[in-house]
């Protein structure tokens, strides 16, 4: 398709996956811990360099495509000067991150697709950022630590896109580890590759619903723990952040909070503890201790954090009543997308059919579901090198 598209050969294949966040969520821009694993779904960069600073995107999946010059690509327009469109900002937005973190980077013509669902909370966007990053990585042949370029796909997506998301997609898509999933800890920024527990396996379910209001409802939850750090501060002056509280003291200082602040606030602190209990049966290779644990944060969820709708609901209700079922929740930010379901590997091909037939019945619609295997992060490689 490259060579159709551009007449000439590519020079390097870069793929980065989108993630599902088994547990810890909402608490990234709260300094907790999370366990996301990167996916086998994934955007795919096939591209060449060019010598003039023009980058050429054609998206293959909307067939669109687009032209901008790297030095003014802090204007966020096209080489004709009309503003880029949305899709275009991501990659652009790199290209903005990379060139202000002083790496130096060459025009491209490039083609990519992907196969990561579209607002389903599965970062499709942040495996679009990792796999163009990887891309210019590759054709500057610069190294950079995965978890430094994970940070400059945040900044892209936060300061260049707008959208105020944590580091933990870009994290997973950048760092994933085969079988495993990863505790990252955003305070610290250590992480660690975990073994799921044996025989079990991931199952996503996609609920179909898709909600505009993502965006905004997220920068109100976020909105809601900063202030709740300021109202606990006239308290607990030393803390930073949610991290800080545990619910003992939260439950002591409740009563200076307005209730709506209180309740994002205890989905916060006791989703953070329940991450720390979650990697203890990991190590034991407890996978029911895991599901509980995945169970209790959909409910805390749906009920102090209010990001669920109901399709999520039914299908965490409809695993829970299947046979093989550990644990299930919804996943990534909320207002739709995707449950993800902790199972016995054995039972899989029965416990996605009953998800999927009970979801029909139940809500008329029909679910995506698909046994998800945890992959590596982003990578490249190069083709047809120069002779
Ligand atoms: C989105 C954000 C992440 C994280 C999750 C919620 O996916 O991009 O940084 O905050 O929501 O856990």
């Amino acid at each position: 398709m490259f060579q159709q598209i551009y007449q000439c050969e590519p020079q390097v294949e870069a793929r980065a996956p989108g993630r599902v966040n088994l547990l810890g969520e909402h608490v990234d821009y709260n300094q907790g811990v999370v366990l996301p694993a990167a996916i086998d779904r994934a955007v795919y960069v096939t591209a060449a360099p060019t010598s003039d600073g023009v980058v050429t995107l054609h998206a293959l999946d909307l067939d669109e495509r687009v032209s901008f010059q790297l030095s003014e690509v802090d204007k966020r327009h096209d080489v004709d000067g009309r503003a880029l469109p949305g899709w275009a900002l991501y990659p652009a937005g790199v290209a903005w991150a990379l060139q202000e973190g002083g790496l130096s980077l060459s025009g491209m013509q490039a083609v990519y697709t992907s196969d990561v669902p579209i607002g389903a909370g599965l970062s499709s966007s942040a495996a679009v950022e990792v796999a163009f990053a990887t891309t210019w990585r590759a054709l500057g042949g610069w190294s950079i630590e995965k978890l430094a370029l994970a940070q400059l796909c945040q900044r892209a997506e936060n300061a260049y896109v707008g959208v105020s998301s944590g580091l933990m997609d870009q994290f997973a898509s950048a760092c994933g580890v085969e079988g495993h999933a990863l505790c990252f800890d955003t305070r610290s920024l250590e992480w660690s590759p975990e073994a799921l527990p044996p025989g079990t396996a991931i199952v996503i379910a996609d609920s179909g619903i898709r909600r505009n209001l993502t965006n905004s409802a997220y920068n109100d939850r976020r909105a809601a723990c900063e202030q709740a750090v300021e109202l606990l501060r006239n308290y607990m002056p030393e803390i930073k952040s949610l991290r800080d509280i545990s619910s003992v003291e939260l439950a002591a200082y409740s009563m200076y909070l307005p209730d709506e602040i209180c309740r994002r606030a205890e989905h916060v602190v006791k989703e953070i503890h329940r991450v720390d209990q979650a990697v203890i049966a990991l190590h034991r290779g407890d996978a029911q201790m895991f599901g509980g644990y995945m169970f209790s944060s959909h409910k805390s969820l749906r009920n102090l954090y209010e990001v669920s709708l109901p399709e999520l609901d039914a299908l965490v209700e409809i695993a829970r009543g299947l046979p093989g079922i550990y644990g299930a929740r919804l996943t990534g930010a909320g207002f739709g997308g995707c449950t993800v379901n902790l199972i016995q590997a054995k039972d899989a091909q029965a416990f996605m059919q009953g998800l999927q037939e009970g979801y029909l019945r139940q809500t008329g619609r029909e679910a995506s579901v698909y046994l998800c295997k945890a992959s590596n992060g982003a990578e490249a490689r190069l083709v047809n090198p120069r002779r």
